[in-house]
């Protein structure tokens, strides 16, 4: 009788995601387990986050690992790091429908070291968080410019590049690529010039060594730069 019950609840918990993913939500990202996405459903081109999470893998600590992915939206690469030698992250999100999706994606996945709350960072809460080994800030920064300005938003960078252990991963919107307000309240950064943009903004926020580990695509052939920070050593 619980197997029979364990296994209808699965049943109806993937129904409700697929319905949710369908019909209420345009994730960002696919769903790393493969259970219910379809490319069609998704806000970004799904190759580009997989090469991303490919890029981001070959960097990741040897020996286990915190990590915290801020703007995780459903989780991708909060899930693939839990299954990847992290002892434990946390993926930090403001919007409530994609921490739902989340949240029953781990129970779908069987994943134990994830786990996910839906709030808010912002300039004024960023100092309360703590430390981890790797931070993922992948384009979230212009979602801070947009809602906070930009001395705010670089204060929030300034803050995890500080609480990276290992390293930080970034990327960023820019203004020129015509998504939206968010990418658009970035300066027009042309293609040619967003390496020089980026770095420049990583070490005005205290990187001291930052990497370049590639370039993935968005979507209608636009694509954004990745890069590896570390914090600068005192
Ligand atoms: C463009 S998506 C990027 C998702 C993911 N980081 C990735 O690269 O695939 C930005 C995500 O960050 C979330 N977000 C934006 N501002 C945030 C904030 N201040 N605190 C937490 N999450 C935020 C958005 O709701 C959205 O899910």
């Amino acid at each position: 009788m619980y197997y029979l019950l364990t296994k209808a609840g699965r049943f109806l918990e993937m129904q409700q995601v697929k319905l949710m993913m369908k019909y209420g939500l345009k994730s960002y990202q696919p769903d790393p387990f493969g259970f219910v996405t379809s490319a069609a459903d998704i806000d970004r081109d799904p190759e580009g986050t997989h090469k991303k999470w490919l890029l981001i893998k070959e960097e990741l600590p040897a020996e286990p690992y915190t990590a915290l992915d801020l703007g995780c939206n459903i989780g991708y690469f909060s899930f693939l790091m839990a299954l990847n030698k992290a002892d434990h992250v946390v993926g930090m999100e403001l919007e409530r429908g994609p921490v739902l999706v989340a949240e029953k994606l781990k129970t779908l996945g069987r994943v134990g070291n994830v786990g996910f709350l839906n709030a808010t960072i912002t300039d004024k809460n960023v100092d309360l968080l703590g430390e981890y080994d790797v931070i993922l800030f992948l384009s979230v920064f212009h979602h801070l410019v947009h809602s906070g300005g930009m001395d705010a938003a670089k204060y929030v960078l300034s803050a995890l590049i500080n609480k990276s252990r290992n390293a930080l991963y970034f990327e960023t919107g820019q203004g020129d690529q015509g998504f939206g307000k968010m990418a658009g309240s970035m300066p027009k950064i042309a293609k040619e010039d967003a390496l020089d943009y980026c770095t420049d903004l990583l070490m005005e926020c205290g990187a001291g060594s930052i990497q370049l580990l590639g370039e993935t695509s968005l979507k209608n052939s636009a694509s954004r730069l990745l890069f590896k920070a570390k914090k600068r050593q005192e």
